[in-house]
């Protein structure tokens, strides 16, 4: 039997490297169709061509769901900052580049980031008046079709030893509009504390890219919305008074 290395532990899910694969095995309160859904996002993304890794099959393990990838070997950007903070610039430079490539790639199948936000807004705990403009605003939007990783954050790129840059964790990804993206990143940010990190990140994608930052922020509260709904109780409070205030700008 094959050793087994655990690189990530979640209290519902644990990732680890068996010989050149990775398994995701879930606890069994997710549904069949959370892992199914979460197989064939990652499926339309590799076929883009985008570095990611393949899913090899989609199996039960002692019962539990299980997605079965290919192995990525090297760091995450998150921990490639955490031990060269000296170079924290650097790196942050190749993460905003990185995902400004993402949003080049597009998945003509893959669920629409829109309707994705509606059924959030729904499922919040915002009163009715409130859901009713995040509604109109999601649908002031201009349709786009970029493909978005919904989850785009340090620990989810993967450098390789010849410097090869790969982005795991499609489980999150549609097709829609980059602006939403960016802002889900720079919210991921402000929940961490990192509120200057969030600005400087921000700015950067906006220098780099030409987006405007009001543009970001017009996103923010749909974000927010859709975020409290499986956010930890300790960022719910924050996300729902985020997603009450009107305008940012
Ligand atoms: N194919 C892979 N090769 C190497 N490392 C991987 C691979 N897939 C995941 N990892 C590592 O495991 C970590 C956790 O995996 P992943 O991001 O898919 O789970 P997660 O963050 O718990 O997912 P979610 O955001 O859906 O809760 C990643 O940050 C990465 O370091
Ligand atoms: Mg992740």
């Amino acid at each position: 039997m094959s050793t087994q290395k655990v690189i990530a532990s979640r209290p519902d899910k644990k990732i680890y490297v068996e010989g050149d694969k990775v398994i995701k095995l879930f606890d069994e309160h997710y549904s069949k169709s959370d892992i199914l859904n979460e197989a064939l996002n990652q499926s339309r993304v590799e076929e883009t061509g985008i570095n990611a890794p393949h899913i090899i099959e989609v199996k039960k393990i002692d019962g539990k769901w299980a997605i079965v990838m290919n192995y990525i070997p090297g760091k995450t950007l998150a921990q490639l900052m955490q031990e060269n903070p000296d170079k924290e610039d650097e790196y942050l430079e190749k993460f905003v580049e990185l995902q400004m490539h993402v949003h080049t790639f597009r998945s003509p199948l893959l669920n629409k980031l829109r309707d994705k936000m509606d059924r959030k807004i729904d499922q919040t705990e915002l009163d009715s008046a409130t859901k009713f403009e995040l509604h109109t605003r999601l649908s002031g939007m201009m349709p786009r079709t970029k493909l978005c990783h919904g989850d785009f954050n340090p620990s989810n790129v993967i450098v390789t030893p010849d410097g090869e840059y790969y982005i795991v964790d499609w489980a999150h990804a549609t097709q829609g509009n980059a602006g939403a993206d960016v802002a889900r990143t720079y919210l991921l940010f402000v929940l961490a504390g990192r509120q200057d990190f969030a600005e400087k990140y921000v700015n950067l994608f906006c220098e780099k890219s030409g987006m405007q930052r009001k543009y970001i922020n017009a996103w923010l509260p749909i974000v927010a919305a859709s975020q409290s709904v499986k956010g930890k109780a300790e960022e719910r409070e924050t996300l729902i008074k985020w997603a009450s205030v009107a305008e940012y700008i």
